[in-house]
């Protein structure tokens, strides 16, 4: 590692070069300081041109000057796309390939495992590759919607080792992170990247991009925005004026929270222990502090529903995020049908109904096979599901929402540790049925649903803190 000094638009940077990484490196770094595209940058060291490739042999002492042109407009970019292997879709077809792993920078699983984490909401990963920059001045947010869309394609045209493994170095996600978010770029008093909390980079990273898609692509029908966020009413009750009329108020979320008191043992009660609450605040008849009953339900339900696990608490005494290793369990299949709004579950009542009866279907249809020695439906016919009619997952007037209620586990967050600021995180991304990638920076391994299942907690072992809940598809049958 080299720290070098590099000169752009009559403004010095400095930067620290690798000469065994290839230049391309170096100049997603570049990019993610300046803003300008790799493919406009012209990089100069001692009057060479560097190209992407290779460094030809260059090494540059310390402190050494590298010039850079290149602007950062609104020319619209094009990013250079890895080839994919002709071998590797043929694999693909076959086996279900595992996602690139991402190389680990320092203390930076928080990041790695949150960005494995979004590939599991496939709008999402679809609107970030079809992103195209506003390129407004002084919006500093498109830099890492920009890095997070490069950094997606690389993870796509990765190269594979024989083994079937691949990996990306998450550079530029990480130096646009710290800059559009200077509190995950703190260090230690050696100078090292400290652990950050990955449900706080989860839901900042996400608002972000949600803001700079949904901008730069009005188009209803596809504003991202809709898919992630639900909207939550509220309702004020005086409990001491039983004449003062309740208060109603809307609030828009991309998470839910789930609290783990000592009675909670499953996600659905910890999510539901707060939305009945007593607080106290100024009444406006009373013209005094009064007690108040409040209501929250979920009027609006997006595509994606997140849920945290509140498994930290502040511990004045030691200055840590300690955290609560209790054993919470979640479900593969979530139903928040209790927790929706009256109207609401009104709208949601007939799809339910029919999803019902696609459950009962297919249960009858596997004890047919068991007990008459029926079949099971083989491979082939199995892949008849893929062909039949799919039932909608949306309200006709709402795109994004969700029509039922019913949610299906796609990816989670766990960590390993005692505080949030330090251990492990870990990504685990549903991949098909019950194949489960288990993403560990640059380590992916398959595992199953049962393993998924094993992270709720109680031990030392990874558990559930950030989770994914998103469409299940159902068919008429
Ligand atoms: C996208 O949807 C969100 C949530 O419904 C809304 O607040 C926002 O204004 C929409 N953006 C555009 C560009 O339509
Ligand atoms: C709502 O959930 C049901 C059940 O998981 C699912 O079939 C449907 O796809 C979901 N809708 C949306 C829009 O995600």
């Amino acid at each position: 590692m080299t720290s070098v000094c590099v000169k752009w638009a009559g403004q010095k940077y400095d930067v620290v070069a690798d000469f065994d990484e290839s230049p391309l490196i170096f100049k997603s770094q570049l990019f993610a300081l300046t803003g300008v595209p790799v493919e406009r940058q012209k990089v100069l060291a001692k009057g060479r041109t560097i190209g992407d490739d290779s460094w030809n042999g260059l090494v540059l002492p310390e402190g050494s000057m590298i010039m850079m042109i290149g602007s950062a407009g609104a020319i619209p970019q094009e990013i250079t796309t890895a080839a994919s292997h002709p071998a590797d879709e043929e694999a693909a077809k076959k086996k279900i390939v595992l996602p690139a792993g991402l190389k680990n920078l320092g203390n930076t699983c928080y990041m790695a495992s949150t960005l494995q984490a979004f590939r599991s909401i496939i709008e999402l990963v679809d609107a970030i590759k079809d992103y195209r920059s506003t390129g407004n001045e002084g919006e500093r947010s498109h830099t890492l919607t920009n890095a997070v869309q490069a950094l997606y394609q690389k993870m796509n045209g990765a190269t594979r080792q024989e083994d079937g493994s691949a990996q990306v170095i998450p550079f530029a996600v990480l130096q646009a992170l710290h800059m559009t978010f200077p509190q995950f770029s703190t260090r230690d008093e050696a100078g090292n990247l400290m652990q950050q909390d990955a449900n706080e980079c989860y839901s900042e990273v996400l608002r972000l991009l949600l803001t700079d898609l949904s901008r730069a692509n009005p188009d209803k029908a596809k504003n991202i925005t809709q898919f992630l966020e639900g909207r939550m009413s509220h309702t004020m009750k005086c409990l001491e004026a039983e004449s003062e009329p309740a208060q109603t108020s809307e609030e828009r979320f991309v998470q839910l929270s789930c609290f783990l008191s000592q009675e909670v043992k499953y996600l659905q009660l910890g999510i539901k222990s707060k939305m009945t609450e007593e607080i106290e605040k100024e009444s406006p008849t009373l013209s005094r502090n009064a007690k108040y009953e409040k209501k929250s339900s979920i009027s609006r339900l997006p595509a994606y529903l997140g849920v945290q696990m509140v498994r930290f608490f502040y511990k004045e005494k030691d200055k840590i995020n300690a955290k609560i290793l209790k054993d919470v369990k979640f479900p593969m299949v979530l139903d928040v049908f209790d927790m929706c709004t009256p109207e609401l579950q009104e709208k949601l009542r007939p799809m339910r109904a029919e999803f019902k009866e696609y459950e009962d279907k297919k249960v009858e249809q596997l004890r047919m096979s068991k007990v008459e020695g029926i079949d099971a439906p083989s491979g082939a016919e199995k892949k008849k599901e893929e062909e039949l009619e799919q039932i909608p997952t949306s309200f006709p007037d709402d795109v994004g929402s969700n029509n039922s209620g019913f949610y299906e586990l796609k990816a989670v967050i766990t960590h390993k540790g005692r505080s949030s600021n330090s251990g492990h995180y870990v990504a685990w991304v549903r991949m098909k049925d019950d194949v489960w990638a288990m993403c560990d920076d640059d380590e992916v391994h398959q595992v199953s649903s049962d393993d998924v299942l094993k992270l709720s907690g109680g031990g030392d072992w990874h558990c559930a803190y950030v989770l994914v809940y998103g469409p299940k598809k159902i068919y008429k049958l």
